[in-house]
């Protein structure tokens, strides 16, 4: 072993060799990916993290290294020297004659390694999996040994992918002027935004580090301390239900800028996509956008036509809101439509704050939906908190059928609707009514729903379509029936457009802000705002918040204090690596693209935490744990 890694050094990665190396003496290093004993030869592909080269193992040559090639098995770590030689040619049956024994799918298919003598460094115990491109094996049972699964190329790929990924953001950001400064991770617990880890302190019984769910306090603090532009790739946690898209620790491209405005943060933002497609991908987005910009959705607009604020714009399938066509037609004969008609006859409907709303949108002919796959959808909408999922079919002359509404709808009302929702002959019309929130959660699942039915949404892995999107202009406030009052809808500290603070007390849910999200193929991948520097109109904010001083000092003091020394004006952005990384790997899990992801439910399935600590430890913190019947 030691005259192998002291005296052999490695002279070539499992990618590397080419016909031009052909006659040289190579040292190569890595695992058994596969063996092959055919009878006096023995053929093993050595795969590295690069790839593979083939092995062969010939008594002639080294009776010692051939009688190795015996005993090795999958996964075994090895070594070996040897001689690089053409694959020459090869007998082939089908064809009853000598053809090129080349490996065309294999970047070092032209040659092969006469081993004249060989080490094992280690044997390996029989893998619980196989190790190939597509493994059929259950998650769980990857995810135990994400070692080995690790050793699969889709993950090989996904993390050189992130590699790339990182250096093209240090590369852009340093060359755009930004700094990469560290912020703390064990921070002081703020209320609001996601849920936080706690960390108890041991030199303060009773006392809680929250775990930064983002540096956001931190890089506003730079600016007032005149960094001007910073960045970094940091990691932030937040103990949140997990989705396919969400992850209790992730890593975001987190920056923050003085002197900018919205426009000054998107132009930043897009060169970065620009340079991570080029230089992770090899994709020139300017064939997408050829001069260099996303296009900008309305947040209402979205809202409206998609049910959510990150629409997937690969397809359209639009929603149309009807509530103020049914409240023109009294409801139109529509019993459930009626009292809502009512309600908003008097004017007290406001399309940019609707409490409870009408909406639909229409499934093509071409979709072919069954009246079974209605009835799906249905326990789709109502598994989501749907009451029902009415709808109607469109005749040839725009009568409906297959509709409890087709009894009592007014021929105007059905006819006004057809025209509102551009169906024609064969479509079907869903209708939601209900709570806005509910009736855009449903719906716009149910656009997603149907459009994966229709074939609109390429295929994981078929991609290659980026269909970017910032959506901007949202509310700064939204109204919380809980309290009552006010919220915030994203954190207090994001700037009012200009020609809204008048409206900061008249009417707070008008007031939009400088806030935007960057969208990409349905997912949020960043989202940041332009930050209040102006302790007035702050001021003016927390108060709409109901926050008084003394809570805000409580709360926020640090950084209200800051803001009195020169803030200048400064705004920022955060990036979701991982979720751009499960994106541009044409995955579906972020878990994809992540080393060492959690599960669904927060686990490590590898080292098994969250795990119970010993009273010791626990005594130590002062911390005393509660049985519930669950745990
Ligand atoms: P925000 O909360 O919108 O903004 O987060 C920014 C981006 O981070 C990604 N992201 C996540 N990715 C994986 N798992 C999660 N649990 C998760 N949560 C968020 C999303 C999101 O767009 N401090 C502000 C930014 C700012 O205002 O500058 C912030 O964190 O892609």
């Amino acid at each position: 072993m030691a005259r192998f890694i002291d005296e052999l050094k490695r002279t070539h990665h499992n990618n590397e060799l080419r016909a031009a190396d052909i006659g040289n003496e190579v040292v190569l290093f890595g695992w058994v990916d596969t063996r092959r004993d055919h009878g006096g030869l023995i053929f093993v592909d050595l795969r590295d993290r690069e790839g593979i080269t083939q092995l062969v193992f010939d008594p002639d040559l080294s009776k010692d290294a051939h009688q190795q090639a015996e005993a090795l098995r999958s996964e075994w770590c090895i070594g070996i020297r040897g001689k690089v030689r053409s694959r020459g040619e090869q007998f082939s049956k089908k064809e009853n004659k000598m053809i090129s024994a080349t490996n065309p799918n294999l970047a070092t298919g032209e040659v092969e390694i006469e081993v004249l003598e060989a080490t094992v460094f280690n044997k390996s115990a029989t893998p619980p999996f196989e190790i190939v491109e597509k493994s059929e094996t259950k998650e769980e049972i990857r995810l135990q040994y994400r070692y080995l699964d690790l050793r699969r190329k889709p993950l090989q790929d996904a993390l050189k992918m992130r590699h790339r990924m990182n250096q093209a953001t240090r590369n852009y950001l340093t060359s755009y002027g930004c700094l990469e400064i560290e912020t703390p991770l064990l921070c002081k617990y703020t209320p609001g935004g996601a849920r936080n880890f706690l960390v108890p302190s041991r030199l303060h019984h009773g006392k809680f580090y929250a775990l930064a769910e983002s540096p956001q306090l931190f890089k506003q603090l730079f600016m007032v301390a005149g960094y001007d532009k910073y960045f970094q790739i940091v990691r932030c946690f937040r103990d949140e239900d997990l989705r396919i898209d969400r992850q209790p620790e992730f890593t975001q491209i987190d920056i923050e800028m003085s002197f900018v405005n919205q426009d000054d943060i998107f132009k930043a933002i897009e060169g970065l996509m620009f340079a991570i497609w080029k230089e992770a991908l090899g994709v020139d987005l300017k064939e997408f956008y050829p001069d260099g910009t996303f296009p900008r959705l309305d947040f209402y607009e979205s809202m409206t036509k998609y049910g959510n604020d990150k629409p997937d714009l690969r397809f359209g399938l639009e929603h149309v809101d009807l509530t103020e066509l049914v409240t023109e037609h009294d409801g139109g004969g529509i019993p459930f439509f009626e009292p809502l008609a009512k309600k908003f006859k008097d004017g007290t409907y406001r399309k940019d704050l609707p409490q409870e709303i009408i909406k639909a949108f229409v499934v093509p002919a071409k979709a072919g939906l069954s009246r079974a796959d209605g009835d799906k959808l249905e326990k789709l909408a109502k598994s989501m908190g749907a009451g029902g999922l009415a709808r109607a079919k469109v005749g040839a002359s725009g009568e409906w059928t297959q509709s409890p509404l087709a009894k009592t709808v007014t021929d105007d009302m059905r006819l006004a609707i057809n025209e509102a929702m551009g169906a024609s002959e064969g479509d079907i019309i869903l209708f939601q009514i209900g709570k806005t929130h509910t009736v855009h959660t449903v719906l716009a699942n149910l656009r997603v729903h149907v459009a994966k039915k229709m074939g609109l949404i390429p295929e994981v892995g078929h991609g290659g379509n980026w269909n970017f999107s910032w959506v901007v202009d949202p509310p700064l406030f939204e109204y919380d029936d809980e309290t009552d009052g006010w919220v915030a809808a994203h954190h207090a500290f994001t700037r009012p457009q200009d020609d809204c603070v008048d409206l900061l007390e008249k009417d707070p849910g008008l007031v939009k802000c400088y806030r935007y999200d960057l969208v990409l193929n349905g997912f949020e991948i960043a989202g940041g705002s332009i930050r209040l520097h102006d302790p007035d109109v702050q001021a003016r904010v927390f108060k709409t918040l109901g926050i008084g001083d003394e809570d805000a000092q409580e709360k926020f003091g640090f950084l209200l204090n800051a803001l009195r020394y020169g803030a200048p004006p400064h705004g920022g952005i955060a990036v979701g690596m991982d979720r751009v990384a499960m994106i541009m790997a044409e995955t579906d899990s972020i878990r994809d693209v992540i080393a060492y992801p959690k599960t669904q439910k927060g686990t490590d399935q590898m080292s098994d935490a969250p795990n119970p600590v010993s009273p010791d430890q626990l005594a130590e913190l002062r911390i005393a744990t509660v049985q519930t019947p669950e745990s």
